[in-house]
Order: C-alpha cells, then structure tokens, then sequence
C-alpha cells in the first residue's frame, strides 16, 4: 500500500543543511554571519576577526588571490568553516562599462539589459565577487537628485521591467530550482522610497502616503523579488518619519508577509547606526535593538550588530530566534550561490573586455541615445561622403575616457574607453575620407574659461559641420551630487551660443547623468543627440548613430524646461484646474490686471506645465504614423457580467482565452487586447517603441492623466506597417485604495467598475487620453 509521507519534517536539502549548521553555531558566529567588512580594510584589526568566524561578507575586496586568501581564512581557520561572501557595488558594468542605468532605461529594451548583467556577472565573478550591490530601482521624479543616474528613471512598470531584467542576468540560474548555483546575488536597493528626497537632496526625508508607496515605489521591488531576487538593501532616508533599518512595516508586513520573500536584507552602510543622527535612537545599541526588531538581517559597516547584539541578547531585550531568523537567510543566500561546496574561485586570467561584451556594450549604448531634435542635419551624409568636407569635433566631453563612463565604475578602466573623437578617427581611417578637426574649447564640464572660445570659433567657420560634446563630468551625478541648478555645467552654453552664430550646423551630444534643462541649446542646435553617459564604447555607438544607424533610443525621464518645474513627470494627476490652453504666461498679463482677470489654472507663470521633452519621448531617421488604438473585446469589469450579460457572452468566443478548452469562469483570468497599425512612412528601416498607455477618467479615486502599462521595441522597413497587440488583465488596471475610518486605515488593491481610456503612442506626451 502507498502511504504519503508528507509531514512537517520533509525538510529540503537546503533546510536540513541550515537547520544543522545553525545547531552548531555559538550566539558569537551567529552575530558574526551578521557583520559585512569594509572597504578600508585594516588587516591587523579584521583578519583576526575572519578566523574567528566573526564575519559574514566582506566587500570592496578584489582580486581572485585576495579573496581566496580572505575566504582560506573563513573555511580553513575559522571553527565552523563557513564561508565569507564577497561584495561590491557592481552597478553598469564590472571592468566593460555599460551605459548608466537610466541610459539602459532609454535602450526600452530589457533583453539587452539582462544580457549586460549577465556578461557583467561574468566579469566580476571571475575575481570573485558573487554579491552585486545592484539593481537600484528607485522610481526617481526629480532631476535634481545624482541618484536618477543610478536607476531605471521615473516610471514604474520599465523600472520593473528593467528591475527584474537585471536580477535574471546577474543570477543565471531558475529560482525555482536551487539545484543549480546562483551566479551572483543580485541586491536590489533602496527599500524603500529613498527617490523622492525632499528637494532632490541626497539622504533627504521621503513622505510617501502608503497608496502612493504602493503604486509607483514599491512594484519594482515586487518585480525584482518575483524575479528571485537574492537580497535587498535598507534605504539610507527616513520614511514618513521611520528610517528602512528600523522600519517594520517595510521590512517584515511587506517583505516577509505580503511577498513571502526570503531574500536577504542588508543594511546600507551603516544605515542601522545612521539611527543616531536621525533622532530615532539615542545610542547605538538602541539601533541594534531597533534594526533587528524590524529584521535588518546584516549590518553593512555599521558595527552595531557586532557590539551590541550579544548583550541584548543576555538582557533579554532580543531573543535568540530572531539572530537566528536573519542567519537563516544569510546561509540561505551562501547555499544558494554554491559556496558551500565551491568556496574559491579560479586564480585563473580573469574575464574583462571580451569581444562579446564590447560588441554589446556599443550595441547598448547605441540603442540608449535618444534623438531628441533633427533639422535634417542627421545622419551626416554629405559630410561623411565629400572626402573635401570637414567636421570639427569639440566640447569638453570629445575626448574623456573617465567621464564617459559615469558614476560608481570602481572597476572600470578609462584606458579601455573608446571616445567620440577616438570613434570619429577610427572611422575616419577604416571606412572613410573624412577630414576631422579637434578644438574642445573648454577643458572639461565645468571650465568657465573663454580663453579659447576664439580658437574653437574659428575652426568652426572653416568647418562644414561641427559636432558639439557637451555634458557632465562623471562626479556631477551619482550618490551625493545633487545639483540646484540642472543645466549645462561651465560655460557650454555660452560657448555653443557662440558657435550657433557661425551658422554652420551644429550637431549637440549632450553626455550626462541626468535629465538636464537644455531648451536654450536645443535650439542652439540643428540636431541633438542625448547619449548619457554611454560607458566604455560610448564613442562607436555615438558614431555610429552619427553616421546613420537609425536611433531607437526613448525618454526614460521626463525632461523639464526649468528647473522650476520639477517635480515634472507624466503620470500626475490632473487638478481640478487644469492648465489652460493656451496657458496665461507671464508677459500674456496686462500691467494693472485685476486678480480675477486671467483666471485660475494650475500653471507657472514663467512655463506652462509642458515639458521640454515628455517621458517616453525619441526621434529616428525615419517617420512612424500610428493607426487608431482599437480595443479588441471589453474588460467585464463584475463577476456577474460572467459568463453572460443579457445573454450575450461578454467578449466573443474566439476572443476569449480558453484555459484546458475551457472557458474562464473568474473576472481576473479574462484579458483584453489593445491594438493598432504602425507604418514606417519614411525611406530609413527602424526600430520604434510603441508605448501602451492608460487613463481611468472615474472611479473611487482620481487617477494619473496617463499611465505606461506596455511598451514593444519593433522593428519596422521603410514602408511596412506592423500591428502591435497588447494584452491587459483586469488586474492590470488595479491600484491600491485607502479607507481612513477615525484613527484606523486600511488599504487594499482593487480594479474600479470605472471608464478606461487607451492609446497606443510613440511617447506620453502623444498619448490621446483625454
Ligand atoms: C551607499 C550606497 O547608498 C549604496 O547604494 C551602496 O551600495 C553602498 N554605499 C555600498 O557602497
């Protein structure tokens, strides 16, 4: 007779090994497994402490032979051998420089994304690193903030395209069966809410109303986690008022009990003892007792774990359980990632710059420029053809192999980065005759010299075009550099006004980190290209747009006329007084005007409430004319429309989705599909990035003027029209919903019975939702 053995104890292999191990373990290496090390490593002071198994994870340690040294000590001296895991902030790139990932983000193309993160976890692992402190997906508004460098730009359904993209190329390996090791732990940062600083300010306080969290900070989480997500990082601010190291409702009501994830949640650095600064704590030990209360499992460089755990412990103020709660997920991470049983890695010639990765690094970087201006300047033809035309190359980013690159490149090399001037040379000498003239007229970024404004002028005027690299050193953007101010740093615009009265055309490549307020050089300009800053082969992808690859780049921002207008992004909500159109500016209000004269609208005197670019925004070498948005089969939007309403199905058969031949009796397995034509109406092949957007125009709560819920990059011949189809659940059209009642409130996600519009458009700004 067959009996099921299924009981409490059919542990997995994992369980058994964990559970066994912990058994051994003293209260002394439990807090050790607890406590990541640092990057000014004092051998004197720290090697000790690896022996006596007294740490977790090291990181900013690299180099094979460093780490196999580091890690013999962990699992040959250390009592219970268990290894040290090694981390870094590996974040667009390892040694092959990526573009930054809000250029990425304007690639739209997250198969390219996930194939950057995997041939990067290659890079890095071959020295031993297998924690990447990395993908940030922060959900970022405001351009003011250095961090939107860092992440996948203000919308939260690419973000979590690009979210879940990263963790699926850094870990190559199915979540669902651990039986194959994890490439490398992907650490997906900040949680939660650190993007909306106040002002744009780094480290800044962030007041989120829960709904709001829900809707457009915390999916991209949800997407990485989903995705298998191998830990999180705490976020450095305070979240209505409650910093993430000690936040309990973040940490364990959403992470532990409404996801179910196990992943591994670090602090960031030192942001459990940040708790002091903060006000939240009055010494240290209080932030240990208030971190591991809200299950901060491991304390980046903050050493109040490893001070004080032991003691609160003895006092009875932490139970032993909850140390072995966060254990748990540290030795889950290590298990998963094969540590165990491969502890060292090869001191072989480590993987950098293969063929492979610098083809898909100029492959990604050309598909994250995004043509934002053409007067026809663009591709360069004539110049390029006319072995007698000349093209002056200048501006301070032409030539700078370490800018290029951007923020947080710890490991890449400006020796290996090809410029736009190297690019231009060496097409000059393999495919063409071009003549080429450099004169940068400004140093670097913020050069405010006009010392050489003469020079550059002058080339220009023998020139028949001129190539303008403008932009931001890498150190403007990133962690801690915000800017008040975002336009172009030095004196690049007043060198480019110069210029623009030569009358030659003028091609601008702004290189930044960030969305900058460049209206008056747009239209200093006959064509702009916004290249990010592109990483290692920022200079062939450059070229190569230049020279006529059509771009396929889009806005993953939204770019602001001033920066007056931030926070600017498209997916607000309306007002009850709109803007009107046309809108009452500053110089349209008659001198004596009586207040109520030019009405009441919601609008800046200086700007309307346009952008200089909207979120989704990008031009190519070719013209796309988008059909009618057609919507194929109604959403029932309550059960009892199921199957029938007044005898009619709600959809026809044949549009409904059967599921094993039968068809769906419940609301949420039924789907509709939103379509329509794109023709590509010019004489250029190009990829376009049909975007599906969505307004709900009633309903329990006002919603967002637009809302991205679906995006394709397709590729288009010249003359040829493609149908795009996408398909939306019921679910799709959800968001969360809050019901205050006295001093208790409750949220819940739900779909309205509301009024949906739809469009299909090549950016937000064209979607016809109104
Ligand atoms: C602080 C940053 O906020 C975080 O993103 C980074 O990973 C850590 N430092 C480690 O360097």
């Amino acid at each position: 007779m067959a009996v099921c053995s299924c009981s409490k104890n059919n542990k997995s292999d994992e369980d058994r090994f964990i559970d066994d191990l912990l058994s051994r373990m003293t209260l002394e290496e439990k807090i050790g497994q607890m406590n990541q090390l640092d990057p000014e490593w004092d051998a004197e002071l720290k090697e000790p402490l690896i022996r006596e198994g007294k740490v977790g994870s090291i990181f900013n340690i690299v180099g094979a032979k460093e780490v196999n040294r580091l890690q013999r000590m962990a699992v040959e001296e250390s009592r219970l051998g268990i290894p040290l895991i090694a981390a870094r902030d590996v974040i667009h790139g390892f040694r092959t420089i990526y573009p930054i990932p809000l250029g990425q983000a304007a690639t739209w193309n997250p198969e390219l994304v996930e194939q950057a993160a995997a041939l990067t976890a290659d890079e890095a692992t071959s020295v031993g690193i297998r924690w990447a402190f990395s993908p940030m997906v922060d959900v970022a508004r405001d351009p003011r903030w250095g961090r939107v460098a860092e992440g996948y730009g203000e919308d939260t359904y690419l973000t979590s395209q690009m979210a879940a993209a990263v963790v699926r190329g850094y870990q190559q390996s199915p979540i669902t069966n651990h039986q194959s090791p994890i490439k490398m732990a992907a650490c997906v940062k900040h949680f939660a809410g650190y993007s909306a600083s106040e002002s744009g300010r780094d480290y800044n306080t962030t007041w989120i109303p829960e709904v709001q969290l829900r809707d457009v900070y915390l999916p991209p989480f949800k997407a990485a986690v989903d995705a298998g997500a191998m830990s999180l990082m705490c976020s450095f601010n305070a979240l209505n008022g409650l910093p993430s190291s000690a936040n309990k409702h973040l940490n364990i009501d959403i992470l532990r009990n409404e996801w179910h994830s196990d992943a591994l949640l670090v602090s960031d650095w030192g942001s459990g003892s940040d708790l002091v600064p903060h006000g939240l704590c009055a010494d240290k030990k209080e932030a240990a007792l208030r971190c591991i209360n809200a299950r901060m499992e491991m304390d980046m460089q903050g050493n109040i774990y490893y001070d004080y755990l032991a003691e609160l412990v003895q006092e009875g103020k932490v139970k032993e359980s909850q140390i072995d709660d966060c254990v748990r997920s540290i030795l889950r991470m290590k298990y998963r990632l094969g540590l165990f049983e491969n502890p060292y890695v090869p001191e072989e010639e480590p993987v950098a710059y293969t063929d492979e990765a610098l083809a898909l690094a100029s492959d990604i970087a050309t598909e994250s420029i995004v043509l934002l201006k053409n007067d026809g300047v663009l591709p360069l033809k004539s110049q390029i053809t006319n072995h007698k035309s000349q093209i002056l190359v200048c501006g301070p980013m032409a030539d700078q192999p370490r800018e290029q690159l951007g923020t947080w490149i710890f490991d890449g090399e400006p020796g290996h980065s090809v410029t736009p001037l190297e690019a231009l040379k060496q097409y000059q000498t393999t495919s063409n005759n071009i003549k080429l003239l450099f004169e940068p007229g400004l140093a670097y970024s913020r050069d405010k010299s006009t010392a050489n404004f003469a020079k550059t002028i002058a080339a220009a005027k023998k020139s028949d075009v001129i190539l303008f690299f403008a932009g931001e050193e890498a150190i403007l953007s990133g962690e801690a550099r915000c800017r008040a101010d975002i336009t172009l740093p030095g004196a690049q615009s007043a060198l480019l006004a110069e210029l623009h009265k030569t009358g030659k055309p003028i091609v601008l490549i702004v290189m930044a980190g960030r969305p900058l307020a460049i209206g008056a050089d747009v239209a200093n300009a006959d064509a702009v290209l916004y290249a990010f800053h592109g990483g290692t082969m920022a200079g062939p992808a450059i070229t190569r747009v230049l020279t006529g690859e059509a771009p396929s780049g889009r806005l993953p921002m939204t770019f602001p006329k001033m920066v007056g207008q931030i926070p600017l992004y498209y997916n607000r909500l309306n007002t009850g007084r709109p803007t009107y159109d046309p809108p009452v500016l500053i110089d349209d209000i008659p001198v004596g005007a009586k207040q109520f004269s030019v009405g009441y609208s919601s609008c800046w005197l200086e700007t309307a409430t346009e952008p200089l670019f909207p979120f989704g925004y990008g031009l190519t070498y070719t013209t796309f004319e988008y059909g009618e948005t057609k919507i194929n089969g109604q959403l029932p939007m309550t059960n009892d429309q199921l199957p029938m309403t007044n005898g009619q199905l709600p959809m026809t058969n044949d549009q409904l989705p059967m599921t094993n031949g039968q068809l769906p009796m419940t609301n949420d397995q039924l789907s509709m599909s939103i379509s329509c034509s794109i023709t590509n109406t010019g004489k250029t092949d190009a990829y376009d990035v049909p975007q599906l957007y969505v307004r709900q125009v009633s309903g329990d709560f006002a919603r967002p003027i637009a809302e991205l819920k679906g995006f394709q990059k397709i590729f288009i011949p010249a003359g040829e029209t493609r149908t795009v189809t996408f398909t939306l659940s019921r679910e799709d059209l959800g968001y969360w919903h809050e019901e205050k009642d006295g001093f208790n409130s409750r949220v819940w996600f739900a779909t309205d019975e509301a009024e949906f519009r739809f469009s299909i458009a090549p950016n937000a700004g064209a979607a016809q939702l109104r």
